[in-house]
């Protein structure tokens, strides 16, 4: 079979931890008789050089005509790049959420997993004397709330003011909830669903139509967690957690925090899906300009993405699991790149340090 790959590599540290997920599916595609081909298109500040706007319909339509995106990510530093001097619609992270939006793509599944091998780069202190040891999964609204409320800017009373609206309905709700109990009934079967629901309406309605999807559900427990606590949760005793289900801006904060208990944002990938098997798979990580083009970025996130499109858009189960077992072959062989090394001075001394391309090439060459 021929997969159809929309690959949209994005700014910054983009295009060099895309093309080692590349790398590595074509290499697992290859071991089993398969083939993926690409369709490149621009997408955010690259898209904005070329053609003015951070997103084309051509894009979106070229996406459209693929069976799934692989992405990068864009944007690049929103103090000193000229695209944070367009209007807001006009800046890279439009594109993004228009994507997103024009696609559907409203489930996004972040995987938040310490490896043993890097119990050393996570910064909680052991629990009871062990190393730390958690496996969660934040399943992230992401095409409503803030992001896709109305929002302007005016001036009341001769004071300049702004406004950003949060807005949910009962079926973005439910359908999100039904994605994460889902996702619960293949894991550990319990969700903890996190809002704000001693301020916010919309964390109210969350809270109602969750507990009601639950009753779909009998099997799976449900907690109600406040933003605020699972934030504090989340460094305090994250082993608690096996599925987390939150709105789209919570989900966006809590999935950094996430990511960065895990040894490093350099690890988390994501699935962002719709009601078919299409989807859009990128690191949750952003695009990192301090340190693009150097051949130094850890691609990880980019190349465990690469597996979670095997696993949801294609049901190829043997594919997804021999990169993620390459992945721990990497990392158990002491390949590291700089922002997984220990910072244990002895520990380190063990490792191999490695470039952004020679981290792929070990991946890919482990691939069985
Ligand atoms: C993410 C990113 C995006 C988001 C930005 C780049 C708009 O932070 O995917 O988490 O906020 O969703
Ligand atoms: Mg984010």
């Amino acid at each position: 079979m021929t997969i159809k790959i929309c690959r949209i590599s994005g700014d910054g540290i983009g295009p060099e931890i895309v093309a080692e997920a590349s790398k590595v599916l074509d290499t697992v595609l290859a071991g089993s008789g398969n083939s993926a081909v690409y369709q490149d298109v621009l997408m955010g500040g690259c898209s904005i050089d070329k053609y003015g706007v951070p997103l084309t319909d051509e894009a979106i339509d070229t996406a459209r005509k693929c069976d799934a995106v692989l992405q990068g990510s864009i944007g690049g530093n929103t103090t000193t790049s000229p695209w944070y001097k367009l209007p807001p619609e006009k800046r890279p992270e439009a594109g993004l959420l228009k994507i997103r939006k024009a696609l559907g793509l409203y489930a996004n599944l972040r995987p938040a997993y310490l490896y043993g091998e890097l119990s050393e780069s996570c910064p909680l202190a052991e629990k009871n004397g062990e190393p730390r040891k958690f496996d969660l999964i934040m399943v992230r609204e992401l095409t409503g709330g803030l992001y896709f409320g109305a929002r302007h800017t005016e001036e009341v009373n001769g004071i300049l003011t702004a406004t950003d609206t949060d807005v949910y309905n009962e079926n973005e709700i439910r359908r999100i909830a039904r994605t994460a109990f889902d996702v619960a009934m293949k894991r550990r079967k319990k969700v903890t669903s996190v809002d704000k629901a001693n301020v916010l309406d919309t964390s109210r309605l969350w809270r109602k139509i969750t507990k009601e999807v639950s009753a779909e559900y009998p099997e799976v427990s449900l907690d109600n967690m406040l933003v605020d606590n699972c934030a504090m949760q989340l460094v305090r005793d994250p082993e608690q957690f096996d599925v987390i289900l939150t709105e789209n801006m919570f989900g966006d904060i809590l999935s950094d925090e996430a990511s960065m208990i895990t040894g490093s944002i350099g690890m988390l990938p994501s699935a962002s899906l719709c009601e078919t098997s299409f989807g859009l798979y990128e690191p949750s990580h952003g695009s990192a300009p301090d340190i693009a083009g150097k051949n130094i970025a850890n691609p990880l996130a980019t190349i465990l993405s690469a597996s979670m499109m095997l696993r949801y858009s294609f049901n190829m189960t043997k594919e997804a699991d021999a990169i993620e077992e390459a992945v721990r072959k990497t990392l158990s062989d002491g390949i590291r790149t700089t922002d997984i090394m220990p910072a244990d001075k002895v520990k380190a001394a063990s490792m191999k340090p490695v470039s952004c391309s020679e981290m792929g090439d070990a991946v890919a060459a482990r691939i069985k």
